[in-house]
């Protein structure tokens, strides 16, 4: 256990986006590593946030007849709801027109006054309105913003400049001597190239005349604070610099800053020479990954193809997202996310891989031992297999270990995976049936007994990916308040898992996805009417979808068994309440035939005591899932029209649990 302290941090979003599949990666990525490392027993910050000010924000609250503020204020809370369901832990949430990060950027800007690293002068050159950027002649491309490839207009007015070419040498150099400041190591190579032409200093203002929104610039009160310069200050406001030194230094020189490459010069040439004008140090790491496309093309509006994170959520829950995306591309590179990839994961890596390891070995150790985890054995007792098998683990954990402190999540995760296939292949080769049919029964306490410490140890390490399957993993293993159970720390030795502890059978981790879900269908064809930037679908492309439409439509048709599959069944309901904080939430007790939570999304439609006593029809045999911190065991049948959501119900009083067919 080390006391090293561990802060990491997403960029801080902007508040007017539509959260997306690319915000959704940084969060959980921050997410992951912040977990695995807060199981290490390390003190840790994770923090995410908005980026409030600036001229688009500005110019969406007008259209919306709202102030600016207001605006911001409902619009965070779609990525603070998003990170709810996506079981986010981050420890602090920044929003960038908070007093207390606003005092600080005012805090700067003063001190690099005072120093003399902030001066006035007149500008001269281009600017991209919607990027909100200054460019000279040179950094024009085909005379059109480098960034964003739209028209620039030019512009001469006066602004304040931050003296960042006095920082050149410096940060050179500081690059070179720190090879793990910039990663991967070509982001570092771009920046030292970047860094061979000179810098300029600068721009730090907008004219009050032009822009409102933003921090004003305490020396004179005519202008605002640029929006880069503000937002990236976030990240020391939030630990305490200023306000709790102490806390503050004890986390910053761990700092880990997770972006997306787009935003590498910002936080890699502007940051740290901020930070070097206020004598701070740059922060430990910044890790700059990929992008993603979406069924092989640039995610983009007009296209139409924009994956929608809650519509994800609702098809595939939270895990299995979470899982794909750092599972399916090395973190760094660009990757492509399609559906047909996430069902293929989904079917191989957790329901068969994961999901098999489990119910095989729940079901014997119910069969063998009604359900109780033999005696740990004593070394003697251990054969060579059983062995291989301990020692895989060791070397998983040190592996996973290795992975981790580098960002490599694909790798980490495959690791584990190869240690669940091992503990498949020990389950195959050590034949716990045949040491039963032979009475071999202190062998057969051995084999159960490993198994169950291994799929322990797999449960620790999968929970910072996918926290809510390794809680059910640690339910399901009897061991869901023995939290030292759940810590990395608890992994070596191997053995912590108690004898005598009691397993309980639950359903299946992760069924089977048989089809590809309704929300994969259309996803890369461009909205009617609208084309995507210049490409269009290739043809072999746009015969595999529609092939793939028709081959679902007659898949749509099931079997008399199938239907029977879904244990629906009529249910009585008993109570009903809002939960809290949630607009659409409402808790049900429902007598199903035994007393039964589900959680609906009708609270806009119905008053909880309206439902009292009615009779409704129940999916009994879903998995449960957790709303808003509620459990839902099952789910209400409905229908919904364009007056509202109408909750299926019996006219007649039907008897709890009456099976519906
Ligand atoms: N507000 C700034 C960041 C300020 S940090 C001091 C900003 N916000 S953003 O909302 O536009 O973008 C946030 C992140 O989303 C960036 O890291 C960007 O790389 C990432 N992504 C946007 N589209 C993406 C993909 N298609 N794929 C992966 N990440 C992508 O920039």
């Amino acid at each position: 256990m080390s006391e090293e302290t561990f802060y990491v941090t997403t960029p801080i979003y902007y508040v007017n986006d539509v959260p997306h599949i690319g915000h959704v990666y940084t969060t959980v990525a921050a997410d992951v590593i912040a977990r695995y490392m807060r199981s290490l027993g390390k003190p840790v910050i994770f923090l995410t946030g908005t980026d409030e000010h600036g001229q688009k924000v500005e110019q969406a609250a007008r259209e919306r007849g709202l102030s600016p503020q207001e605006h911001c204020d409902e619009m965070v809370v779609r990525f603070q709801q998003l990170w709810r369901r996506f079981n986010i832990s981050n420890d602090d949430f920044i929003r960038t027109t908070e007093d207390r990060h606003t005092a600080v950027v005012k805090h700067f800007l003063n001190e690099l006054h005072s120093r003399g690293d902030i001066y006035r002068s007149t500008y001269d050159g281009w600017y991209c309105i919607p990027d909100e950027r200054f460019w000279t002649e040179k950094d024009l491309a085909g005379g059109k913003c480098p960034d964003c490839g739209r028209e620039v207009v030019q512009i001469e007015e006066a602004n304040y400049f931050f003296r960042m070419s006095k920082y050149q040498d410096w940060l050179l150099s500081y690059i070179e001597d720190n090879p793990d400041f910039i990663r991967p190591d070509s982001r570092r190579n771009e920046m030292l190239g970047f860094l061979r032409r000179p810098l300029e200093d600068l721009c730090i203002s907008r004219p009050k005349s032009r822009l409102h929104w933003g921090v004003e610039i305490p020396f004179d009160t005519d202008y605002v604070t640029y929006v880069w310069f503000d937002a990236l200050i976030n990240y020391v406001t939030a630990p305490g610099f200023t306000t709790n030194e102490d806390r503050f230094q004890s986390f910053w020189k761990n700092c880990t800053h997770l972006i997306g490459k787009d935003i590498l010069t910002t936080h890699t040439i502007y940051w740290p020479t901020m930070l070097r004008g206020i004598d701070l140090a740059p922060p430990r790491r910044v890790f700059a990954h990929g992008w993603w496309t979406v069924e092989g093309r640039k995610m983009s509006k007009s296209i139409g193809n924009v994956v929608e994170p809650n519509l994800l959520l609702d098809e595939y829950g939270a895990d299995s997202i979470r899982y794909f995306i750092l599972r399916e591309v090395p973190f760094g590179l660009d990757g492509d996310f399609s559906h047909a990839a996430l069902v293929g994961r989904i079917n191989s890596d957790l329901a068969n891989d994961l999901g098999n390891l489990l119910q095989r070995s729940l079901g014997m150790l119910d069969r063998y031992r009604s359900g109780s985890v033999p005696a740990s054995p004593g070394d003697g007792a251990l054969g060579d297999l059983t062995r291989g098998l301990i020692d895989h683990a060791a070397r998983t954990v040190d592996e996973v270990h290795g992975h981790m402190e580098q960002l490599a999540f694909d790798r980490a995760l495959k690791s584990v995976w190869d240690f669940i296939g091992g503990a498949n292949k020990y389950i195959d080769s050590a034949a716990p049936w045949t040491l039963l049919k032979e009475g071999k029964e202190s062998k057969l306490d051995v084999v159960l007994y490993c198994l169950f410490e291994t799929i322990r140890q797999v449960a620790v390490m999968i929970c910072p990916f996918m926290p809510e399957t390794g809680h059910r993993m640690f339910r399901q293993l009897g061991i869901a308040d023995r939290k030292e159970l759940h810590q990395i720390s608890s992994l070596k030795p191997w053995g912590a898992l108690p004898g005598g502890t009691r397993t309980f059978r639950g359903p299946a981790l992760f069924p089977r996805i048989e089809h590809l879900p309704e929300i994969a269908m259309g996803v890369g064809e461009p909205a009617d009417g609208e084309k995507g930037e210049g490409e269009s679908m290739p043809e072999d492309e746009k015969n595999r979808t529609k092939a793939r439409r028709q081959t679902d439509a007659h898949d749509d048709l099931i079997t008399i068994e199938e239907f029977a599959k879904v244990q629906l069944v009529a249910g009585k309901v008993l109570e009903a309440e809002k939960v809290e904080k949630s607009k659409k939430l409402l808790r049900l007790l429902v007598d199903t035939g035994e007393e039964r939570q589900l959680v609906a999304g009708i609270a806009e439609h119905y008053d909880p005591e309206d439902l009292v006593g009615k009779v409704i029809a129940v999916v009994v045999n879903l998995q449960p899932a957790t709303l808003m911190g509620v459990e839902s065991r099952g789910m209400l049948l409905a229908a919904e029209d364009k007056n509202g959501i109408h909750v299926l119900t019996f006219r007649e009083d039907v008897e709890p649990g009456t099976r519906i067919k």
